[in-house]
């Protein structure tokens, strides 16, 4: 049989990113340009930015990813496509992208959920991992907590009922006037500070698999305020040790609960949270305490790349699931 070829292409939010993938997991290239310089000035994504941004840049990240992979055009077996969930005009770059080149070379189009994306950039890091296993997925955008049956076979477990891992990373860092994105920039400060020296609020959410995180940004906020309040000082070290900690905690517990109870020796974690020092720390920890092994990707395959599009993509496609020019961008789009 001959090889697979798949282009992928993702653009949901504030990276343009192209790949080419062998057989689904072998990366030929893997080309992320990425606007977080831009935004950065404005404290978050600009979404009409980023539309913008991504339309200057697809088509140089695209032959760039061809380019690199030593591949033509016509090589290309397949075009994987982020379709959702994201931000609709960024995503619509991307897709109309991916649908002009299928119908120009004549050759399957295949849309792929941007979360399903996350956690497939494991099968990349880790060449032996098959499912079953649980996989918890940490972004900007999403907190899922799945059971992977099968490839593209899924039970969502549980999920944040208001804010995102991290994006309370992200709201904290902003309140604290350290920049974005917030995650980075608290984990490495983090690791100067005291974890133990304020004790922020654990949402457990009675021991269920949801999660919520707005009430841990509230309570870092009020504490700002009541700190400013009193013209006392701020530790900022100690409020992102603690802050973390506190995130990292239910994250980590939720995930290790849910493989205990649902019977599974693996679980891996994706996302850009799942570049988390600490977070790593503690779910492995834990893991070896419970005879659970924990996998995570590259930092590189954490954050948002086309390549994880491209492997989700892969399995999509042999699987025959395949779409038409009909495909739409769906800013909302469910696991
Ligand atoms: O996966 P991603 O690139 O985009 C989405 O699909 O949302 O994730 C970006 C998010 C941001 O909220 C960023 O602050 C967070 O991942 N992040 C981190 C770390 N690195 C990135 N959060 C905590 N610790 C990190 N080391
Ligand atoms: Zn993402």
């Amino acid at each position: 049989m001959s090889d697979i070829i798949t282009l992928a292409i993702e653009s949901s939010c504030d990276e343009t990113a192209a790949s080419v993938l062998k057989n689904g997991r072998e990366v030929l290239s893997n080309i992320i340009s990425t606007q977080i310089d831009i935004h950065k000035k404005f404290g978050g994504v600009v979404p009409e930015v980023a539309s913008r941004k991504h339309i200057e840049n697809i088509d140089i990240v695209v032959q760039q990813a061809l380019d690199e992979a030593n591949i033509t055009m016509n090589d290309i077996t397949h075009i994987a496509v982020t379709y959702g969930p994201g931000l609709v005009g960024a995503l619509l770059v991307g897709l109309s992208y991916a649908k002009a080149m299928a119908y120009a070379l004549d050759i399957p189009l295949v849309g792929v959920n941007h979360i399903e994306g996350h956690l497939s950039a494991n099968y990349i890091a880790h060449k032996d991992l098959k499912p079953p296993f649980i996989t918890l997925i940490v972004s900007g955008g999403h907190t899922h907590l799945v059971e992977v049956k099968d490839y593209g076979e899924y039970e969502i477990l549980g999920r944040t009922r208001d804010d995102a891992s991290g994006e309370a990373f992200d709201k904290v860092a902003r309140a604290m006037g350290l920049g974005y994105p917030g995650g980075p920039i608290i984990d490495k400060l983090a690791k100067e500070g005291n974890k133990d020296a304020i004790e922020f609020p654990r949402a457990y959410m009675d021991e269920g698999y949801d999660f919520s995180f707005s009430g841990i940004k509230s309570a870092v906020l009020n504490y700002l305020n009541a700190k400013k309040m009193k013209k006392e000082e701020i530790v900022e070290a100690d409020v992102a040790a603690s802050f973390q900690d506190a995130v990292t905690d239910v994250l980590a517990n939720k995930a290790i609960k849910a493989a205990k109870e649902k019977g599974y020796s693996i679980i891996t974690l994706s996302g850009g949270v799942a570049s988390n020092s600490g977070l790593r720390e503690k779910i492995e920890m834990l893991g070896k305490e419970n005879g659970i092994e924990v996998k995570y990707p590259p930092l590189i395959l954490c954050t948002d790349n086309a390549a994880m599009i491209g492997c989700a993509g892969y399995y999509n496609y042999i699987k025959g699931r395949v779409d038409d020019m009909n495909l739409n961008a769906v800013p909302n789009l469910q696991i």
